[in-house]
């Protein structure tokens, strides 16, 4: 593979891996799977946890003008009026009359159905909300809805988190968590799902700074995707023409990735200016104006948002970390995984179940445990652990052998280079640190060798 060139990786082998392996299954698999939803399987958790908590790091730790928010999935249902989701938030559907499927007719080409060509019913909006009902009776008053987007909770929190933080402008609020949409089309695996999580922040700008502060983000959230390890080639930014801004954006650029289908939206930085705290203004009543203690003026401050999937950003990094190396007669798949994001940091492999060689591979287990995820493996050949943990991208192993018994050195093996370096045990846990904090391998290597 070249660096330049952008490289596109096959669905199928993507999907396999994550099934083969236990990152991501079909929902409700044994009842023959529920439509675009998916469960994250043991090392599917922690990779997605990885990504979130990376993001959480970059975007609310380490800055001084964000804080956190964690608000409910179900809303006031003015909430939904307010932000034009119950009006505006709805594709185009046609049914066919005859086998009476439904697609979106602004996706169609030609005006049968694909499926079997008969005739289509006339366009209509369906509202990608799910509705339901709150209390024990089902009626029009008791109807809410699943969350569209996280957004919501921080406008309505704007208040709440100003009076509370002291916070002056510009600042922003981060926020995890669940959405839900009512795709009409779904598919491309966790690409498009109906159940699926966002990462999103609302940064609350001073009117005049913002296009500024717009740059500025597009910038920062390209960055974090380059240096979680995503070759930048495979990135690119694409600006939504006037035509198709959303109601609320007074400008958009989403970061595209080359996913297997295409280049297609990770990410969108949308500049919202004051529509959200106008809206939620006028249908709560409540005044959610800013007091510059500088200038001594009243105004509605603007935001910019950056607004990502965690579920996108999880199948980003799989497919740019996939890869295949020709091995002897073999295929080498591995997943080169940023550190910070593989599941396991570490395996340790005792090179034999022999009693004296298992016990001290498990006192270094339990060490290990102390810091990272760690994976213990002593089923099969060496070779062969060390191939499956390739595959789901664990950047060391540790390999225990009868030799590490007399002199107490570890073999330690780096999974893109192969390469292996024998370091004392007692040094085992400082090395490692050093190396997943990106330290080069082949500094100091006592002996190196493949394997
Ligand atoms: N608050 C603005 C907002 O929600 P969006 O472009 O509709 O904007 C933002 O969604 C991000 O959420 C997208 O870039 C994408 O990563 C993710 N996303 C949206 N719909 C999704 C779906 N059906 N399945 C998976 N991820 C989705």
């Amino acid at each position: 593979m070249t660096e330049e060139t952008p490289t596109r990786v096959d669905m199928e082998k993507i999907v396999s891996l994550c099934r083969r392996r236990g990152f991501i299954f079909p929902s409700s698999e044994i009842y023959g799977g529920l439509s675009s939803c998916w469960d994250y399987g043991p090392l599917g958790v922690e990779l997605k946890r990885n990504v979130k908590e990376a993001w959480w790091r970059a975007m609310v730790q380490e800055r001084d003008d964000m804080v956190g928010l964690d608000t409910s999935i179900l809303m006031h249902p003015q909430t939904w009026a307010a932000s034009g989701h119950l009006e505006g938030f709805a594709d185009p559907l046609v049914e066919c009359k005859d086998c009476h499927l439904r697609w979106r007719s602004d996706e169609l080409e030609g005006d049968r159905c694909p499926s079997c060509g008969g005739e289509l019913t006339e366009p209509r909006m369906f509202n990608l909300m799910f509705k339901t009902f709150m209390g024990p009776v089902e009626d029009e008053a008791s109807v809410v809805y699943l969350r569209p987007e996280t957004a919501q909770g921080m406008f309505v929190n704007f208040q709440n988190v100003l009076n509370t933080t002291r916070k002056r402008l510009p600042f922003g609020i981060a926020q995890i968590g669940k959405s839900f949409r009512n795709e009409i089309t779904t598919g491309n695996f966790i690409f498009r799902s109906r159940e699926f999580e966002q990462m999103e922040i609302e940064f609350f700008v001073k009117p005049g700074t913002d296009s500024e502060w717009f740059n500025y983000w597009l910038e920062q959230r390209l960055n974090w995707y380059v240096k979680l390890g995503i070759k930048r080639e495979n990135l690119r930014l694409r600006e939504h023409g006037k035509e198709e801004l959303s109601h609320y954006s007074r400008r958009t650029v989403d970061i595209n990735y080359l996913f297997p289908m295409g280049w297609s939206e990770l990410e969108g930085v949308a500049n919202r200016g004051d529509f959200d705290l106008v809206q939620h203004a006028k249908y709560s009543g409540k005044s959610l104006e800013y007091f510059d203690d500088e200038t001594k003026e009243h105004f509605l401050p603007y935001i910019i948002e950056p607004s990502a999937g965690v579920d996108r950003s999880v199948l980003a990094v799989l497919c740019d970390a996939y890869d295949e190396e020709a091995d002897k007669e073999e295929i080498r798949v591995l997943l080169h995984l940023h550190p910070s994001l593989a599941p396991f940091k570490v395996a340790v492999l005792p090179l034999s179940r022999r009693e004296n060689l298992v016990k001290f591979a498990k006192e270094i287990y339990a060490d290990l445990r102390q810091c990272w995820v760690v994976s213990y493996d002593d089923a099969q050949s060496i070779g062969r652990r060390y191939r499956r943990q390739d595959e789901i991208g664990t950047p060391f192993c540790v390999t225990i052998d009868f030799q590490s018994l007399e002199d107490k050195q570890v073999t330690i093996r780096e999974r893109d280079s192969m390469n292996q370096i024998r370091v004392p045990r007692a040094e085992l846990q400082k090395t490692l640190e050093a190396k997943l904090e990106g330290e080069r391998f082949d500094t100091q290597p006592l002996w190196t060798t493949k394997g």
